[in-house]
């Protein structure tokens, strides 16, 4: 029976392409099934990240699209107990913490299908970030858990999780960053293919990247303005690029924040495929986001980032690589700028297991533990 690996939202994207190949690959082949919840339905969100990681086209789409929590969540599950019982896989593999992670995993462990959590046992310590409950349900119910770095085995012990179901296999979405970046366009044609100039990326200091989504930065006119208040004046002394969610443009709109930022210093792009993202990060001279992706991609490539949170759940991006908190407070975002434009910004190294195989090794462990006779 195939297993079947579920995605819903763009960061899962990323993670999938690597493991679809490395079943793929697998001596023997490990048969496969692609289903997309359509969480993310979108040309910029979804369909053109498929094309740029090479994933194949979804055998099944949920097509769920956007809703509250509840109903996201909800409507992932009422849809994805059918697919269940219809194609019978050997096992559910979903990966990182959106909604639809956590809708899969619910309707598949009732179901007694066993489930592989990759990118398991991270953990903010803060309840507040959606993301952060499910990483906490869907590691509790998951059999087996595949972490990206050493901390996330202590989170999963802490919470009583059996070491036998962990297994440290590394970040598969360095897989996916070490896969494209021959491939990853230059930044001055992202700009141009947008009507921009180039002259943006072309300044001796460089430029910086931008991306902020979070609900608790972007949601409401207080913490929005602020936050565009400080990329209005780090754009003084060094342009910015700019690639803007859709929750974001869609809260400046409502907000009526849209003269906040000068478009001769920030360009403002709609949300970028992977080739361009890749290009802009690895050519940029800093990155500030919220993202969580953005953080362990910006470690592999040894670019600093500034990440405008209070907490993480990677510390290794912090320990040993380039990502620096910096929280919301201008004067600390401000100061973090500074650093890095006059030379004292942070260096890292790469970290333990974020070379380009991990989909591997969970290809390797997943063959071992689906054939077992005593599973679970
Ligand atoms: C989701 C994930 C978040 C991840 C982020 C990356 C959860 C809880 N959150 O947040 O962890 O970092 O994806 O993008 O799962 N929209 C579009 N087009 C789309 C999809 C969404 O325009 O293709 C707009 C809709 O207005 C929607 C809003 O974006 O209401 C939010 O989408 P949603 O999937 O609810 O959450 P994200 O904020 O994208």
């Amino acid at each position: 029976a195939p297993v079947m690996c579920v995605v819903g939202a763009r960061p899962n994207f990323m993670k999938m392409a690597p493991i679809l190949r490395a079943l793929a690959e697998h001596v023997p082949p490990i048969p496969a099934l692609l289903l997309h919840t359509g969480q993310h339905y979108d040309t910029d969100m979804s369909k053109k990240l498929f094309v740029d990681l090479g994933l194949p086209q979804p055998d099944i789409n949920l097509e769920v699209g956007s809703g509250s929590h509840a109903q996201q969540t909800a409507e992932v599950m009422r849809r994805f107990e059918p697919v269940l019982d219809e194609h019978k896989p050997s096992c559910v593999l979903v990966v990182g913490d959106v909604n639809s992670t956590l809708a899969c995993t619910l309707v598949a462990v009732k179901k007694d299908v066993p489930v592989a959590h990759v990118e398991a046992g991270l953990r903010s310590y803060d309840r507040r970030m959606p993301e952060e409950i499910n990483r906490i349900l869907t590691d509790q119910v998951a059999d087996k858990l595949y972490t990206t770095e050493r901390s996330a085995a202590g989170n999963l012990e802490r919470e009583g999780i059996a070491a036998e179901r962990i297994c440290f296999t590394g970040n598969v979405m360095i897989d996916s960053l070490e896969a494209s970046r021959p491939h990853a366009k230059p930044p001055a044609q992202t700009l141009q293919a947008h009507g921009l100039s180039a002259e943006l990326v072309g300044a001796p200091q460089g430029y910086g990247v931008v991306t902020l989504h979070r609900p608790s930065n972007v949601d409401t006119p207080e913490m929005l303005t602020r936050l565009l208040g400080v990329l209005a004046q780090v754009s003084r002394d060094l342009p910015l690029v700019f690639a803007m969610h859709p929750r974001t443009r869609s809260n400046i709109e409502r907000f009526g924040l849209t003269g906040l930022l000068d478009p001769a210093r920030v360009a403002v792009l709609p949300p970028q495929g992977y080739l361009e993202m890749l290009g802009l990060m690895a050519g940029a001279t800093l990155v500030l986001t919220d993202s969580g992706g953005l953080q362990e991609e910006t470690t592999a490539l040894g670019v600093p980032c500034l990440t405008l949170r209070e907490n993480t759940e990677r510390p290794i991006t912090v320990e040993q690589g380039t990502n620096t908190m910096v929280g919301v407070e201008p004067a600390a975002i401000l100061a973090g700028v500074g650093e890095i434009l006059s030379g004292r910004g942070k260096r890292g190294r790469v970290p333990e297991y974020w070379d380009g195989h991990a989909a591997e090794r969970i290809a390797a462990d997943l063959w071992q533990w689906l054939a077992a006779p005593a599973r679970g």
